[in-house]
């Protein structure tokens, strides 16, 4: 098998992560960054953007969504405190946003594509932005929480870290080492999966 199908058969949704890793903040920043100069995007709009949260700020980050989270989801919170406590206990953590400015701009006139490929956009952006995490040896998982920037659930979050009014927030990567690897998951029949016609 290839390189590419090996690294994307070795990606998991790592959960228990850790802070033992190689790299330095500024050199995932820069992975991050090469990841987003390079993903696709309709139009060339360029609409993702992302930012890497280590130290306190990535401490801060999940103190605000373990905040948030238990107030809204009360005693069900108990289901999700692992997810929090995996997270905290990594290296950092990539948050996501698509920028409402760069898809008025770039994707003009139609809103139905606008929030098409704005979700196409942050996909491709996070699923790039997973692989290359892990082929530097980092696990990381992909969180929702305080979605919604129609109704302000990520306002907190652009406050308290200075971000632009305008940058939706689409999901968070925590990241990290691989402390205990994933079970792999069960997968469909291949064959019913892709079907082909001469
Ligand atoms: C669109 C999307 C949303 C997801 N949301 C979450 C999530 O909120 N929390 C979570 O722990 N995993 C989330 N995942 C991860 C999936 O549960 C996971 O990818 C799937 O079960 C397959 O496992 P694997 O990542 O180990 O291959 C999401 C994945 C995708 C593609």
């Amino acid at each position: 098998m290839s390189n590419f199908l090996n690294l994307l058969g070795e990606r998991h949704s790592e959960y228990v992560i850790g802070t033992n890793v190689s790299q330095t903040p500024e050199e995932i920043r820069e992975l991050v960054q090469n990841v987003l100069q390079s993903v696709p995007s309709a139009m060339n709009s360029q609409t993702s953007r992302a930012v890497v949260f280590t130290g306190d700020s990535h401490a801060r980050l999940w103190e605000i969504l373990e905040a948030t989270q238990k107030e809204v989801l009360g005693d069900m919170f108990a289901n999700y405190q692992g997810i929090f406590d995996g997270a905290k206990a990594g290296f950092g953590t990539v948050v996501f946003f698509e920028d409402h400015d760069a898809i008025k701009a770039g994707i003009p006139a139609n809103e139905e594509r606008q929030t098409l490929y704005k979700e196409q956009h942050a996909a491709i952006a996070e699923y790039a932005t997973w692989l290359a995490l892990r082929e530097v040896d980092l696990g990381a998982s992909l969180q929702h929480f305080n979605i919604g920037y129609a109704q302000g659930f990520d306002k907190s979050i652009r406050e308290e870290f200075n971000l632009p009014d305008s940058w939706e927030m689409n999901a968070q990567m925590p990241f990290g080492s691989i402390e205990h690897p994933a079970d792999k998951k069960e997968k469909m029949d291949p064959s019913e999966q892709v079907i082909s016609r001469d």
